[in-house]
């Protein structure tokens, strides 16, 4: 067998904001042309769980910063800090919350953050990032590093292992390999607990995702579907992205 074989899966370029930042519907619903994320009203409940006057509160993958949006229900002057390796969305989260004092935002990639901000926070947490990446275990300990008390993660948690690329079209670069997609990472209970444990003793609990499929599927539509080629669909009880079942779970981290 002397054939050329092209591994059309090789492509290392996942980070797909980079090329295009307008993949991400950050911005629409800050400006309030999408609803709140059910992800994102989750959190709040979660947050709300534990929070406490005057805690400082980072949210780690926050594009233009929607989330606040949810948290500022639990207390009209909470503190939010927003990071975000994608410069065009904080660019555009700073002008858009400049008369906010409480709200700061700087641009940060979990695979080398500033270790001044190492225990500056509260509660941190990254919601629907760690799944897109190609490896968790900097940013895992970069979480949990800027953390004082606890971390927040919304990933794709299972019992078995399962790492995909969704293609969101068949372009290829000059090698031959498909160059547009974006990585859809599970990973097992077993392996996050593992990682985890490497970085330290804490206690670590899984929550379901709780979320009205009705809501998700209005954001379904044919339109959407065009621009945002893996959006998610609710069918039968299961959240789908693409052609994987997507298993989300909220993993609270306590130091
Ligand atoms: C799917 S979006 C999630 C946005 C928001 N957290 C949400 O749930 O709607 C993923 C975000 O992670 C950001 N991101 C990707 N790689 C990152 C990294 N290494 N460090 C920090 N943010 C990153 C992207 O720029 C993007 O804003």
């Amino acid at each position: 067998m002397n054939k050329k074989i092209i591994f059309e899966d090789r492509n290392n370029d996942w980070e797909i904001w980079e090329k295009n930042n307008s993949i991400e519907r950050s911005i629409k619903r800050i400006q309030n042309k999408l609803p709140e994320m059910e992800a994102s009203k989750q959190l709040a409940k979660i947050v709300r769980r534990i929070y406490k006057k005057n805690f400082r509160i980072l949210d780690f993958g926050c594009a233009a910063g929607h989330y606040y949006n949810s948290l500022k229900k639990i207390d009209k002057y909470i503190y939010y800090c927003g990071f975000d390796s994608t410069k065009a969305y904080i660019s555009y989260a700073k002008k858009h919350f400049k008369k906010n004092t409480n709200i700061q935002f700087d641009t940060q990639s979990l695979f080398s953050m500033s270790k001044k901000y190492n225990n500056k926070f509260d509660i941190v947490f990254c919601s629907n990032v760690l799944h897109h990446l190609p490896s968790i275990d900097i940013p895992l300990k970069n979480l949990i590093n800027a953390s004082k008390k606890y971390c927040i993660i919304r990933t794709l948690v299972s019992d078995n292992t399962h790492l995909a690329r969704f293609y969101y079209d068949d372009t290829t670069n000059r090698r031959g390999e498909l160059n547009n997609f974006q990585l859809q990472n599970t990973y097992s209970y077993g392996l996050i607990r593992k990682k985890i444990k490497k970085i330290g003793n804490f206690k670590v609990t899984f929550e379901n995702d709780i979320f009205n499929g009705k809501n998700i599927n209005k954001e379904f539509t044919s339109k959407e579907r065009k621009k945002y080629p893996g959006l998610t669909k609710f069918v039968d009880g299961i959240q789908i992205a693409g052609s994987k079942v997507f298993e989300f779970k909220w993993i609270i981290i306590k130091k």
